[in-house]
């Protein structure tokens, strides 16, 4: 497991968990300016307000990047009330994508990671499973279409 990285500015924290990226750039994309992989420090959250890099990280598929902004508590999965909701979304020629408050366990049970947002392989080429790392492009995996409920 690589570790998670952090990037702190003034108003707020960004991290980053390169074990669950499925590198789709959305990133890179929305906010070229603080997301940059050609430079050493690749996230500069100083480079835009606090709003523009949370909105950008509120588009990150996979939740490998996350924030925290200055005076708030750590985000939790925990809905008001103890209620349980999560949706589950597939994406076309990709991976599951996770959304809201759930857990991931193994095999046996044991917790794997609870957080807000996660994409998970479909196409069984990644090699982190049960995390999608974008090798269905690489595999050239076609999606069928999700039959109506
Ligand atoms: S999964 Fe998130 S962190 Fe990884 S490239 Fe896409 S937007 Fe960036
Ligand atoms: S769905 Fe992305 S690697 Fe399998």
């Amino acid at each position: 497991m690589k570790r998670v990285q952090s990037y702190t500015a003034p108003g707020i924290r960004v991290t980053f968990d390169p074990n669950v990226c499925i590198h789709s750039a959305v990133c890179l994309k929305s906010l070229p300016a603080v997301f940059d992989v050609r430079r050493r420090r690749w996230v500069q959250p100083e480079a835009a307000s606090e709003a523009e890099v949370a909105a950008a990280i509120d588009r990150c598929p996979s939740g490998a990047l996350k924030y925290v902004l200055a005076g708030r508590a750590e985000p939790t999965t925990e809905q008001p009330g103890g209620e349980s909701k999560a949706t589950i979304r597939t994406s076309t020629n990709g991976p599951l994508l996770v959304e809201g408050a759930f857990e991931l366990l193994d095999e046996s049970g044991s917790r794997i990671v609870s957080i807000g947002r996660a994409a998970l392989c479909r196409c069984g080429a990644t090699a982190k499973q049960p995390f999608c790392d974008g090798s269905h492009q690489r595999v050239g995996f076609r999606s069928k279409k999700s039959p109506a409920a």
